[in-house]
């Protein structure tokens, strides 16, 4: 086993199950110290026990993306046992069956209740957390964005999303890229790197595993951007295979 995070403390949001899991499976295996965020303790603690079988440092932190409480609780709690935060992984994220209706047909409801996780509660997680980002060394935020967020793709008929026109869940992500630029151009002459990464459509229950791509995969970007060495990029949109357009 590498142990070359070894050291680093890693928040992955939505780790106990999927891709955020995976993030933290990768991150773990190289010695880093993993805090799997969980709304649901108990389906944390199932995880993190899954991890630690694996001989990978893990602990379960209940944060649900949507309670304040929880994100000052968890802040607290990684303040006292650790002081620093080194990765956070904003992964939590859902998307909403009433969103499979035409851009102009969905609820008004449907699009708060989709912000409410995938955009503002990665801002509450973020900004709770960045004091803690600040006194790591080489602090690295990854946005679990997607293609779908992609405008360029979005406009694009003959992308390979041309006919997932989810007016909710593109948009959320969206908005999550502007806030990845906005918040790296603040942190530009600092250490902290903030980038997005696209998972690529990854067979877990966000989709009812219809993707056709394994959490391996999906995990990729998100473990290389949080890795990234300190001359490595911030304010970037990334896949696999390289940049993702805006
Ligand atoms: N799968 C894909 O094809 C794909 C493609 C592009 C991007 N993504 C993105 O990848 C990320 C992970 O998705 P996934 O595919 O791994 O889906 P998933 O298997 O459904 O996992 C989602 C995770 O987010 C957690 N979560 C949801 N709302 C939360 C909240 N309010 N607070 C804390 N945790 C919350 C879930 O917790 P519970 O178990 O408690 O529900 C679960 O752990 C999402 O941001 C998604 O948008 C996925």
């Amino acid at each position: 086993m590498s142990e070359d995070l070894k050291g680093k403390v890693a928040l992955i949001t939505g780790a106990n199950k999927g891709i955020g899991y995976e993030i933290a499976r990768q991150l773990g295996s190289r010695g880093a110290t993993v805090l799997v965020g969980a709304r649901d303790i108990g389906r944390g603690e199932e995880a993190a026990n899954k991890l630690r079988s694996n001989q990978i440092d893990a602990r379960t932190i209940q944060l649900d993306v949507i309670d304040q409480k929880t994100i000052d609780s968890a802040s607290k709690q990684i303040e006292s046992e650790f002081g620093k935060l080194d990765i956070l992984v904003n992964n939590a994220g859902i998307a909403s069956d009433g969103d499979r209706l035409p851009p102009s047909q969905v609820d008004i409801e449907t699009l708060r209740h989709t912000y409410e996780t995938n955009v503002f509660g990665v801002f509450a997680v973020t900004k709770t957390l960045l004091p803690l980002l600040k006194k790591s060394k080489a602090g690295r935020i990854v946005n679990i964005s997607s293609g779908l967020g992609s405008l360029t793709k979005n406009s694009d008929p003959n992308s390979e999303f041309a006919n997932a026109k989810y007016l909710a869940y593109n948009s959320s992500k969206t908005a999550l890229n502007a806030i990845t630029v906005l918040l790296a151009a603040e942190l530009k002459d600092t250490p902290i790197k903030v980038n997005a990464a696209a998972p690529g459509f990854t067979a877990t229950d966000l989709n009812q595993h219809q993707g056709h791509r394994t959490v391996e995969q999906g995990a990729t970007a998100a473990v290389r951007l949080a890795t990234l060495p300190d001359d490595g990029s911030t304010g970037g949109f990334f896949d696999e295979n390289g940049v993702v357009p805006w």
